[in-house]
């Protein structure tokens, strides 16, 4: 079986961090959004994965992941061009899937849970799609199934006003070909102007094709905003991150609770880590700095003389000497927060578009 992670889009929910990078890329519990994705698919099994890109900074993915081999895969890429949609993503890797099943993962969304049962029951199938529901509280928002009577799937509808169920579906499908491309091809855009993977399944249900269902009970999360950046940052801290030291820690600093530090990271003297927390390589911390629970620092950062909690450090941030306590915040690369110096007093800010700040 091979995978398709789709990492396109304009991710405008979650500027301005994404000015500079895909939202896949931003981190959460130490890694890109889209790595815990491509780890999901590694662990089921499924190595051989091409990347769609999009348009904005598709350089910065391909200079990410490479070709895969630090993370135990073979990984390709295709330029997707004009976005028109999830279906269309899903067209362009056509050729790389060739006539194998495939599984199309968004690498905007998060499965605690993983997928390497549900690659399980796919392969032992001889279905000619799988989709994954969740139940949530606004359905809304996503695809959302409809069943009849007896609880069989007879359709899927894009973001209905009104929901037929409460079960969305999750940004995980599963295909076998060749239908899946045939249905694709008939596509038109739908009314916000894409081609809807949902309608491409849709049509597979009307055709009489065998398209089943699974249901994923733990957490999933399709991250679009700050918000939710927050909340996966949360879950995966909790759920995967094992307390290891491999740097250093300084005599006087006090280490509670699940904390891993990375590789060259130092704890300096006057500092409280509170767990759960994740430090990435070569960060400094301290002297004089507390971090609390639900916060991840990433690589090479320095964080001196402050506090802060369930927050969100992307690589080469420098935050001294705050007094406020830094809380539910996400920080991207090598910005700098600290007490300006000299004349004149006051706040001086050179921040870049869309940025938001709350004093
Ligand atoms: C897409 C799909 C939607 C699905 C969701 C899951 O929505 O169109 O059916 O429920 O992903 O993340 P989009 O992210 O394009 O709004």
């Amino acid at each position: 079986m091979k995978g398709v992670l789709l990492h396109g889009g304009f991710g405008t929910r979650l500027r301005p961090l994404t000015h500079t990078g895909p939202k896949q890329l931003v981190r959460v519990a130490g890694k890109p959004v889209s790595q815990w994705a491509l780890e999901d698919l590694r662990d089921a099994g499924i190595k051989e994965v091409s990347i769609i890109l999009g348009e904005l900074a598709p350089d910065r993915v391909v200079e990410y992941y490479g070709n895969g081999d630090w993370l135990n895969m073979r990984l390709t890429y295709i330029y997707q061009g004009y976005p028109y949609g999830l279906a269309h993503a899903v067209y362009v890797a056509k050729d790389f899937v060739g006539d194998e099943p495939f599984v199309v993962y968004l690498g905007d969304n998060i499965i605690l849970e993983g997928i390497r049962d549900f690659v399980k029951r796919f392969e032992e199938s001889d279905s000619d799609a799988m989709i994954l529901l969740a139940k949530v509280p606004s359905p809304e928002r996503f695809g959302v199934a409809k069943f009849d009577e007896k609880g069989r799937l007879i359709g899927l509808v894009e973001k209905p006003k009104v929901p037929p169920s409460p079960y969305a579906l999750v940004g995980v499908y599963f295909f076998r070909p060749p239908y899946i491309f045939r249905s694709i091809e008939e596509l038109k855009p739908s009314w916000r102007g894409e081609l809807e993977i949902t309608n491409a399944i849709q049509n597979l249900i009307n055709w009489g094709l065998k398209v089943e269902y699974d249901i994923i009970t733990g957490w999933w999360k399709d991250t679009g905003t700050p918000e939710d950046i927050l909340e996966a940052n949360r879950m995966l801290l909790d759920a995967k991150i094992q307390a290891n030291i491999y740097g250093s820690v300084e005599e006087g600093a006090i280490i509670e609770g699940r904390v891993f530090i990375g590789k060259g990271a130092v704890v300096k003297a006057e500092s409280v880590i509170r767990g759960p927390v994740y430090i990435g390589r070569d960060s400094v911390i301290g002297p004089k700095a507390f971090i609390g629970p639900y916060t991840s620092i990433g690589n090479g950062c320095r964080l001196t003389n402050l506090e802060i909690e369930n927050s969100v450090l992307s690589d080469e941030v420098v935050l001294e000497n705050i007094t406020t306590r830094i809380c539910d915040s996400i920080i991207g690369s090598y910005t700098t927060i600290g007490k300006h110096e000299g004349m004149p007093s006051g706040l001086r800010l050179i921040v870049g578009e869309r940025t938001r700040i709350y004093l």
